[in-house]
This record gives structure tokens, sequence and C-alpha cells, in this order.
């Protein structure tokens, strides 16, 4: 079965970009958030990127008005029921989206493929709150999504190798480089990204150089677009936090263990840039 309508639950900073290019690559798009306020919010991003790219000239104005026009925003979670992938992009906590999944599964009929993006999760433990299994995967975007060329496709021990090679495609019809991971925490690129980006920390705690010269020395040394730090406060140091506990929960590695800084900053919300404070200070 082609995948022709997709559902996004979830219109914060992944959603909402996940929604865009979905439209964007020619598909009729239903994007869910659970208030209007955050789906106002989420739809108006949506809006300030699109405008961007018409002003640039990267799409056309006739192209911009088709692509909303595939677009459509909803507060009901029954209005993703016909869709033929439902992609989650809520909040990173195991019990909602057990939850929000338990929900779709009693609606939706048993064709409909259920993808989670999750960065820490373990792909098996969201789809066991359903009874499609087979029919569930990880589809792993990257911030900012309509810029970032790159998606995990994460297969369970359980996912049907039909619907993982359809998931693929469907990541390739969405204009991505797919690339293929197995169920394991953090995937490929959470796995390798966070022991460096901790190191970075740690390297600062430790006095080796300065917030500033640690970020110069890997974008002007290694070619890196955005330093350590900055990418740190880019991420948020909370959604940080919350992938590297899980690694560690996992891995019991070291190289996954939370810096102790890295912790004094989450709970004195210097969060990065939503917070207008990390490792940097940020205006407006
Ligand atoms: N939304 C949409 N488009 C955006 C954007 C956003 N938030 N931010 C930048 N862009 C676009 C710009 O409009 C610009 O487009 P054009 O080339 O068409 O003009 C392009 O991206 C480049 O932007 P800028 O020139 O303003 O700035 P830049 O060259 O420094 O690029 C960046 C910005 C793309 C964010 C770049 O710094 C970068 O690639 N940084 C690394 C980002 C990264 O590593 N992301 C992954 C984080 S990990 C994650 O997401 C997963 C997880 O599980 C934690």
């Amino acid at each position: 079965m082609a995948i022709r309508k997709v559902g996004v639950a979830g219109c914060g900073l992944m959603g909402s970009g996940i929604a865009q290019v979905a439209a964007a690559s020619g598909f009729p798009t239903v994007v869910r958030e659970v208030n209007a306020e955050l789906l106002d919010k989420g739809l108006k991003s949506i809006d300030k990127n699109l405008n961007r790219l018409a002003e640039k000239g990267t799409i056309t104005e006739a192209a911009k008005d088709e692509i909303r026009g595939r677009l459509k925003g909803t507060t009901k979670v029954e209005d993703l029921q016909d869709c033929d992938v439902i992609i989650e992009a809520i909040i990173e906590q195991l019990p909602a989206k057990r939850e929000l999944f338990g929900a779709l599964d009693a609606l939706c009929p048993s064709s409909t493929i259920f993808a989670s993006n999750t960065s820490s999760l373990t792909i098996m433990e969201i789809a066991s709150a359903t009874k499609r299994p087979q029919r569930f995967v990880g589809l792993h975007f990257f911030n900012p999504v309509p810029v970032m060329k790159l998606v995990e496709v994460v297969r369970t021990i359980a996912t049907e190798p039909a619907v993982y090679e359809e998931v693929v495609a469907f990541g390739t019809k969405l204009g991505k480089t797919a690339v293929r991971a197995h169920d394991s925490t953090g995937f490929i690129v959470n796995r390798l990204l966070v022991p460096y980006l901790l190191d970075a920390i740690r390297a600062l705690e430790e006095g080796v150089g300065s917030i500033e010269d640690i970020d110069k020395s890997m974008m002007l040394g290694c070619g890196h677009p955005m330093g350590p730090l900055t990418l740190c406060d880019f991420i948020g140091l909370d959604v940080l936090y919350s992938v590297c506990e899980s690694l560690y929960e996992e891995f019991k590695r070291d190289e996954y263990a939370p810096p102790p800084l890295m912790k004094r900053m989450v709970v004195s919300g210097h969060l990065g840039r939503k917070a207008g404070r990390g490792f940097y200070t940020y205006d407006g």
C-alpha cells in the first residue's frame, strides 16, 4: 500500500518541520496539536518559513500557497485516522507516547503505519502500546527539519520488512537521505554525537579552553557548521540531558554520563537558545 496521506502528531519544533516537509513534498498532511494555542504557534512558524523561502525565490508564491493548501491543522486526534502514516513528534515522555499510540491504534485501520520521531526512547517500548508492532517504525528527523538532509529509519525486532522498505522509500520522497538503523537507543547519530557533545562540556569543566575557543576549534579545525557548545544550546540542554540519561541507562557506559555542569545548567533554566541563555546568551 502506497503512502498517500500523512499525519503528524505534535506541531512543536520537530512536528511543524516534519509537517512542512511532508506538505512541501506533495503529501496532503494533517498536523495535530493538543490545543489551539500550540497549534497556532506551530502553523505560524511554518508560515514564517514558507514566506522566507518565497521571499528568497526558493519557491514561488503559487508553490507556497499549494504547500499551505495541502496542510491542515487540527486539535482532534480523530482527524488523523484516515492518514496512511502517522508520525509522532510529541513530548519526549514514554507514557505520553504510549497513551497517544494506544488511542490511535483503536481509531485507525489496521493498514496505517505508525512512526515515532523519538530521539532517545526505544521504539519497541512505544510500539508495544499498540496491537500493530509489525507496522511500527522510528523516523528520526534532525533540527531544523526543512534543512537537515537526513532521516534515520529505525526497525524493531517486530517491524515487517515490507513496511520498513515502504517507510525508507517514503523518507526518500520527503527529500531526505534515509539511513537504516536498528532500534538501539540513540540509533546512529545520537550514539555518536552525544559523547562528543558531553566531552566538549567536560573539556570546558576542566578548563581546557573557553566556550568560544572550544567552538571555534571544532568549526575551523574540523569544518563543523556549529561548535559543540553552540550545538548544545541549539538542541536544548534539557533535551540533551534526557537523551544522555536514556543512553546511560541503556548502555551504562561512562561516555554517556551527564557532566555535573550540564545538570546544574538544566536545573537553573540555562536551557540554551530557546531559554535565551545556555552556554551563550541570546537576544529576542
Ligand atoms: N528553519 C528553516 N530553515 C532554516 C532554519 C530553521 N530553523 N535555520 C536556518 N535555516 C535555513 C536558512 O534559511 C538558510 O537557507 P538558504 O541556504 O536557502 O538561504 C540555511 O538554512 C542556512 O542558514 P543560515 O545561513 O542562516 O545559517 P547557517 O549556514 O549557519 O546554517 C544551520 C544554520 C543549518 C542550523 C547550520 O548551522 C547547521 O547545520 N547546524 C548544525 C545543526 C545540527 O547539527 N542539527 C542536528 C541537531 S541534533 C537533532 O536534531 C536530533 C536530536 O535527536 C537531538
